[in-house]
């Protein structure tokens, strides 16, 4: 099969990106605007940037149906600052409440039913209920495509200020992964979890 994305709707091109990128993270993005309205959606087009500084990335592409900004693009441009919370299998199921496409007004810590406890360098509170939150300043918003266009794009990079991560996932620098239970996104509605490991040690030049 080949296919020119040209020749078919974007919407069967979402399809071909998710169910091909997998497993992909989920960055729960915590934010607010400029008045303080909280906001938190997931969003798994995410991932880490580099660590000097700390940075990461995540994609809140523009509405399919209509081509309008998500609220947590628009804090996030308005402030400037947001918490990435990663998603654990307790917390999955307030995730995907928080998912939802809710007017403005309404706050998704309420709806999903999670508790905003407050970050230490940045003004938006970050998921109690989420083992480790980066506290992130914005570095840098891409747009890509023609904006206002149903599912065009945008990046947001981000650099992370603070970490905040469970005592008890934590060992010498490293993060339990056996503890932690992240999830992460397939396609539709489909997760996965971090169960089946195997190790593959990397293999030094001179060896060959
Ligand atoms: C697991 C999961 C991953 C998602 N990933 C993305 C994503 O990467 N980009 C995106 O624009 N929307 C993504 N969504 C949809 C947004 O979470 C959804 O549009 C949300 O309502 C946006 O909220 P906001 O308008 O408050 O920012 C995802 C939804 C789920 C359940």
């Amino acid at each position: 099969m080949e296919i020119d994305p040209h020749s078919q709707p974007f919407r069967d091109n979402y399809k071909l990106l998710i169910g091909s990128v997998v497993p992909r993270p989920i960055a729960f993005v915590s934010s607010q605007n400029a008045d303080g309205r909280l906001n938190l959606a997931p969003f798994s087009f995410f991932n880490a940037v580099c660590p000097n500084p700390p940075t990461i990335m995540f994609a809140p592409v523009n509405r399919s149906a209509d081509g309008t900004r998500k609220d947590t693009l628009l804090n996030i441009l308005e402030t400037e600052e947001f918490v990435v919370n990663i998603v654990t299998e307790d917390i999955a199921e307030n995730m995907n409440i928080a998912a939802t496409e809710y007017p403005k007004q309404y706050n998704e810590f309420e709806e999903a039913g999670l508790t905003p406890a407050p970050s230490v360098k940045i003004t938006p509170p970050r998921v109690k209920e989420s083992p480790i939150n980066f506290e992130c300043k914005l570095t840098k918003h891409v747009s890509i495509g023609e904006d206002g266009t149903p599912g065009s794009g945008n990046v947001i990079i981000g650099e992370v200020v603070y970490f905040h991560v469970a005592d008890d996932l934590y060992h010498e620098g490293r993060i339990d992964l056996e503890k932690l239970k992240p999830i992460a996104r397939l396609a539709g509605d489909d997760y996965c979890r971090v169960t089946d490991l195997f190790a593959m040690p990397r293999i030094p030049y001179e060896t060959k």
